[in-house]
């Protein structure tokens, strides 16, 4: 028996991939959470207390473990590795992000504490489009800026989906990085017309100077709003790409973002 150890449990991502491993019927699967009571996880799963951010708790939740689905936690992930390896840990398949961005100390520290892995290599998730929820609940206009910037998003469940195939099958993806997208590529402006059509409302994308939509977008990501308008720019010089790496781990379709929007229109609606 295989036994999977979940880091991250009660994360979006993490918490999917308990389900999905359930789903497919793995029946020995360990959840490590800060707050067992809390977490609520589901019957059938061992609750294990600890964050990989605490590696004192990494011992007790390593023991016996073959494969682990690492959460990525940047501060402490080179320990967590290390640890991995001397407990004998299988196989690592990590949560990262494109490669050379934010997530890359994820895969340096994985693939230098020598167990194999697999590298789970999403772009930007669907769920970040909640950025205009505050806007949308106001009114009918989106102000944004570089409205052709063009990415292929990617639903959280179908990150936790390929998480699930890999950690059952890892033998089969050894040493591979996943570059995981959604399954079309799309601007801003259509992402916005998207979900006017999932919420039955004609949305008009309006694009502002740099500087003012600094100003505006600071109203929902704070400090980070700069990092954002200034990455949109390189968005317009290189399109993100579909990829079929979703389809082709899962056997299926892979989520549109209308899918995505209509599933959650009620993030985007006064309640
Ligand atoms: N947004 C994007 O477009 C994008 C793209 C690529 C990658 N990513 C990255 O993908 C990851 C996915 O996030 P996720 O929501 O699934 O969560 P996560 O970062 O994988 O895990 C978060 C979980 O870790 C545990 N935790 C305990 N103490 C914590 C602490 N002090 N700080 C942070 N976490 C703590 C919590 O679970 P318990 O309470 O159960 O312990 C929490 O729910 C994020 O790290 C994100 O940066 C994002």
């Amino acid at each position: 028996m295989t036994k999977i150890l979940v880091t991250g449990a009660t994360g979006n991502i993490g918490r999917m991939v308990v389900d999905e491993l359930l789903a497919a019927g793995a029946d020995d699967v360990r959840a490590l959470t800060v707050d067992p009571a809390r977490a609520a996880l589901p019957d059938g799963v061992e609750v294990a207390r600890g964050f990989v951010g605490r590696p004192s708790t990494l011992p007790t939740a390593y023991a016996n473990v073959d494969v682990l689905y690492l959460a990525p936690h940047l501060p402490t992930v080179v320990e967590a590795c290390r640890m991995a390896d001397e407990a004998g840990i299988g196989h690592i398949v990590d949560l990262a992000g494109p490669k050379g961005e934010h997530w890359q100390a994820v895969e340096d520290a994985v693939e230098a504490c020598g167990v194999p892995y697999t590298h789970l290599e999403p772009g930007e998730f669907m769920a970040n489009a909640t950025l205009w929820a505050r806007q949308i609940r106001a009114g009918d206009v989106v102000l944004d800026t570089c409205g052709d910037a063009t990415n292929a998003p990617i639903a959280q469940e179908d990150v936790a989906a390929v998480a699930a195939r890999v950690l059952l099958s890892p033998g089969e993806h050894v040493g591979r990085s996943c570059e995981l997208t959604g399954p079309e590529a799309l601007s801003r402006r259509q992402k916005v017309a998207l979900l006017g059509e999932a919420l039955g409302r004609e949305l008009r994308y309006v694009d502002l100077p740099r500087d003012e939509a600094i100003e505006e977008l600071a109203k929902d990501m704070g400090e980070h709003a700069a990092w954002y308008v200034d990455g949109a720019g390189l968005l317009i010089e290189y399109p993100q790409r579909a990829v079929p790496t979703v389809t082709e781990i899962t056997g299926r379709p892979a989520t549109t973002f209308l899918e995505w929007s209509r599933r959650n229109a009620d993030l985007f609606r006064d309640q």
